[in-house]
């Protein structure tokens, strides 16, 4: 059986200091588990200093953005290239990228290209919105998402990689509402059926794929005992590091049941 992975997405919260206590208080309150990894994806103003104060035993790195483009005069951005020595994983596609800035189909796929090429492992987040999900629209929207992110990589960087089934309806910053594991299923589902289709059943087997919503300590369970569910993807929760603590010690306890 695969790690189980908790990712914890601190997005645009937490200055310097802010983000050093909470790891500080983190690394006190978390064991080490073989069983479960789990990743931090703070602000990139502070992933340098936290790459220094990081136990490595228990944590690694995320950004939560990047720029497609390795290096050249586009003023403000940071590259692939200049995350590559400190973070495993990038989130590639977040639903705020592509809500608050536009990000587009084609521009989530010159991202998955440059996060692999800079051999930094993507976490693809997929997802509908409500609007789409009232059209019954999702499964098609998954397609969408998949067949363009994707189609610049083999079988075998598909297989290495992340997906993040983030039903945008269901995310806090959207006045999300939980979703139902039985709903997180199907369209757990329908994601390795589109990676089967794509990229053989292998690839589909492999990928890991998580899910991202108003995941809190009470309802992280019910998520992780979806078939085919490698973990979870946090993001208001994983603020307070006493619900954080605690979700990663649910997932170790279901890991070794
Ligand atoms: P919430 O857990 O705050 O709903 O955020 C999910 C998310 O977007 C993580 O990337």
């Amino acid at each position: 059986m695969s790690k189980k992975l908790v990712v914890a997405n601190w997005k645009m919260h937490l200055n310097t200091s802010q983000a050093s206590l909470l790891l500080h208080r983190l690394q006190e309150r978390t064991r080490i588990h073989r069983e479960v990894e789990i990743v931090l994806a703070p602000s990139m103003l502070v992933l340098q200093p936290l790459s220094l104060q990081i136990d490595r035993r228990k944590f690694r790195l995320a950004a939560q953005n990047a720029y497609y483009k390795d290096e050249g005069p586009y003023t403000g951005e940071v590259s692939f290239t200049m995350l590559q020595d400190l973070v495993h994983y990038c989130i590639v596609g977040h639903s705020a990228r592509r809500v608050y800035f536009n990000e587009t189909l084609e521009e989530v796929r010159e991202k998955i290209s440059a996060c692999v090429r800079n051999n930094i492992t993507p976490i693809l987040c997929v997802g509908e919105t409500k609007q789409e999900k009232r059209l019954g629209e999702g499964r098609q929207v998954l397609h969408d998402q998949l067949v363009t992110a994707l189609s610049n990589l083999t079988a075998r960087e598909v297989e290495e990689m992340v997906i993040a089934y983030e039903p945008v309806w269901a995310i806090t910053t959207f006045d999300g509402i939980m979703a139902k594991p039985y709903d997180v299923q199907k369209s757990m589902d329908a994601i390795r059926s589109e990676i089967k289709e794509l990229y053989g059943k292998k690839a589909s087997e492999r990928v890991r794929v998580l899910y991202g919503g108003s995941v809190d300590d009470k309802d992280v369970g019910g998520y992780l005992e979806i078939e085919g569910c490698d973990g979870v993807l946090v993001g208001a929760a994983s603020l307070n590091y006493f619900q954080f603590s605690s979700i990663c010690e649910t997932v170790y306890q279901l890991s070794i049941k």
